[in-house]
């Protein structure tokens, strides 16, 4: 038996094996609506044998985007326009799961195809959030710091884009609190100077983002699972959120019901030097799982057939996240079965490619 290929069951969710495609912007939405690519690109690898499709970073606000170009669930009009995708990922026996986004102060970029650049209010951006008045880095606009009251209607506006992306048909939410986007800055001391109560301490600075979460896990019904992606480290020299702070979050994300932690890092400063060897956040991963006592997900540079299996079966983590090699071979699951001599179904209508001749 090979463990990467069996079942991972969370609350009432079978998932049929444990390789995940990782959340990744394709910036080709249209007010927040996915279009035909969408399907096409989350499709192909739930027809490829992934065990679970996490459709992209979606804005619970459109200006929780990061680009116009960014999905949306801030209305029930994207209720309607995201359900073929779940639909769709389902039907092939995959399950169908969403990241919730706010992009907080590195919101209103320009789409990457187009430069990525930081969007005025002319240009078509709005005004970012944080909080704390502490741009990104120069050139990029500074953020208007949140108040409490502003703060209590953002988790009310987490709490709407969970119930849109239940009736849409996904099994999971992810909230997404990595990459230097709107929790994770609340999170770190790089981007957190608040004076109040959601500032300061570590009680402080994980506040907000307890709160959200605690919102979100009572808009879900039970039976179905909630997903946090962290941020593990901010690879500061100093000063910045680190992963002994990240084990003692998860910890608590446990106690308030949240079901598995999908385990990034940095994003937070744009002069961060992140290693580039395979698996280097596996680490984080293996970490947090055997000290926090929560399932996890291990991503970044995982390309490898015996690695994904090994970081399984060594149980550094229960499941791995692949982004940019599905993105170079959306059948990679496919493949990997069949060189760790593991049985995956195969789609029906592409049986007749299963084998090569001789
Ligand atoms: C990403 N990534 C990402 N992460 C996330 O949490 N939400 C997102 O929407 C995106 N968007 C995105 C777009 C593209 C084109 C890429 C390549 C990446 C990060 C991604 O999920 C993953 O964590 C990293 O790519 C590292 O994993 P790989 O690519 O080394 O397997």
């Amino acid at each position: 038996m090979v463990r990467l290929f069996e079942p991972l069951k969370l609350r009432a969710v079978e998932i049929p094996n444990r390789v995940f495609m990782s959340p990744m912007c394709m910036f080709l939405a249209q007010d927040g609506h996915p279009t035909a690519w969408h399907k096409v690109h989350c499709g192909a690898r739930a027809v490829g044998g992934v065990g679970l499709v996490m459709v992209e970073a979606t804005g619970i606000l459109p200006e929780g985007r990061i680009s116009p170009g960014c999905l949306g669930l801030w209305s029930d009009d994207h209720v309607a326009s995201l359900r073929p995708i779940a639909e769709f990922i389902r039907a092939q026996g995959c399950i169908p799961a969403i990241q919730l986004a706010h992009s907080g102060r590195r919101a209103s970029l320009q789409i990457p195809a187009k430069g990525g650049a930081p969007l005025t209010v002319d240009e078509g951006g709005w005004t970012v959030v944080g909080p704390s008045a502490l741009p990104f880095t120069s050139g990029y606009p500074i953020p208007h710091a949140l108040g409490e009251e502003e703060l209590d209607w953002l988790a009310d506006q987490y709490v709407a884009a969970t119930h849109r992306a239940i009736a849409a048909g996904f099994d999971i939410v992810e909230v997404h609190m990595a990459h230097g986007y709107l929790l994770h800055t609340f999170l770190s001391p790089i981007a957190n100077q608040r004076t109040d109560g959601y500032g300061g301490s570590w009680e402080g600075r994980v506040r907000f983002p307890l709160e959200v979460t605690q919102r979100v896990r009572m808009a879900l019904p039970d039976h179905l699972p909630l997903f946090v992606r962290v941020p593990a480290t901010d690879w500061a020299a100093e000063g910045g959120w680190d992963l002994p702070q990240t084990i003692r979050f998860c910890s608590a994300l446990r106690e308030i019901g949240v079901d598995f932690i999908d385990v990034s890092s940095g994003g937070i400063l744009d002069n961060e030097k992140l290693p580039t060897t395979p698996g280097f956040q596996v680490p984080f991963a293996a970490a947090i799982k055997a000290q926090s006592h929560i399932a996890t997900g291990a991503v970044g540079l995982i390309t490898d057939a015996h690695q994904a299996a090994e970081i399984v079966e060594s149980g550094q983590a229960d499941a791995v996240l692949l982004g940019r090699e599905l993105l170079r071979n959306p059948h990679w699951p496919l493949y990997a079965a069949a060189e760790l001599e593991a049985s995956v179904p195969w789609p029906h209508a592409y049986l007749r490619g299963k084998f090569r001749p001789k």
